[in-house]
């Protein structure tokens, strides 16, 4: 049967990765009141379509930070890739490359940062640092990841510690890193966006992810003023699924959704998007 829809992949990732893969996946933290949270705030908020508009034309690509895009979605860090897939984050950078989106590899990426540059040399890379206690360390990983072409830095400040991710202390799972702090939990809901985008004023380009499951979520959260929204889990059951190839699917057919999300509300370019879409008093 196709996969059809991201939680299709999710289905099927659950159907073949070991228990403690999936549990590592897929699990928050405590009682993972906010990954379940950032679905159903999607969920809450209605848009209002414009009609009679020419969509013959939709346009879904955009930039970040200056760079192009071929539309405002992006791979969020996650690590350890290749407890998912045999060559792991080279899978996932090849992917991203073919579908002209920007990857952001994590510091716990399971493969070495040189191989994840040389396998895909014209993606877009941006490199994620959970900052050490150790400042020689943080500026020798920072100097390493920008040598190697990855555009822009991405700082964790949310894991100051790791969340009591239960399944993973009842299946002990251990990876084995030298690094200490990790912490899972997403708490980037949509709520705060708004609020995120009043506050920066213009400024800087602000970006969401967590929840994000459908071509209609991308296109609310740049209603409500997200430049690019981060795929998180998606991706790693599109890389449970078939690799490279099980990535690339998962990226064209969110994209894909979210070309028909902007046709159907009468967008016909990114910048076309507005919070004029969103029906606030259903909010
Ligand atoms: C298995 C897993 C590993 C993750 N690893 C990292 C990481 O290394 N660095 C980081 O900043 N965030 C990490 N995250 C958080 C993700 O970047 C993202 O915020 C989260 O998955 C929410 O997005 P989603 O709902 O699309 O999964 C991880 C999340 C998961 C599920």
């Amino acid at each position: 049967m196709p996969l059809v829809c991201l939680t299709d992949f999710q289905a099927y990732a659950q159907e073949h990765l070991s228990k403690s893969t999936w549990d590592f996946i897929e699990g928050g933290a405590d009682e993972c009141f906010t990954r379940d949270d950032n679905m159903a705030a999607f969920k809450k908020i209605r848009l209002r379509p414009r009609y009679l508009r020419d969509v013959q034309e939709v346009d879904t690509r955009t930039t970040v930070q200056g760079e192009e895009i071929t539309a405002p979605i992006g791979i969020a860090p996650t690590g350890f890739h290749c407890l998912v897939w045999p060559d792991g984050e080279m899978s996932t950078a090849r992917a991203a490359q073919a579908a002209g989106v920007c990857y952001v590899t994590s510091t716990y990426a399971s493969c070495p940062l040189e191989d994840i540059a040389a396998t895909a040399p014209r993606g877009l890379k941006w490199f994620q640092l959970y900052m050490q206690p150790d400042r020689q360390l943080n500026k020798q990983l920072v100097q390493r990841a920008e040598s190697l072409g990855f555009r822009a830095l991405v700082i964790t400040v949310d894991a100051p510690k790791i969340g009591n991710r239960r399944r993973d202390f009842r299946n002990q799972l251990n990876l084995k890193m030298n690094l200490l702090l990790k912490d899972l939990r997403s708490p980037k809901e949509i709520d705060a966006l708004t609020e995120v985008v009043a506050a920066v004023k213009g400024k800087m380009e602000v970006y969401l992810d967590g929840g994000i499951r459908t071509g209609n979520d991308v296109l609310k959260a740049l209603a409500l003023g997200a430049k690019c929204v981060f795929l998180g889990r998606p991706v790693l059951w599109g890389l449970a699924y078939k690799g490279e190839h099980g990535v690339e699917e998962v990226l064209n057919l969110i994209k894909n959704e979210f070309h028909t999300s902007m046709t159907l509300t009468g967008c016909r370019s990114v910048a076309e998007i507005n919070q004029d879409l969103v029906q606030f008093s259903r909010l």
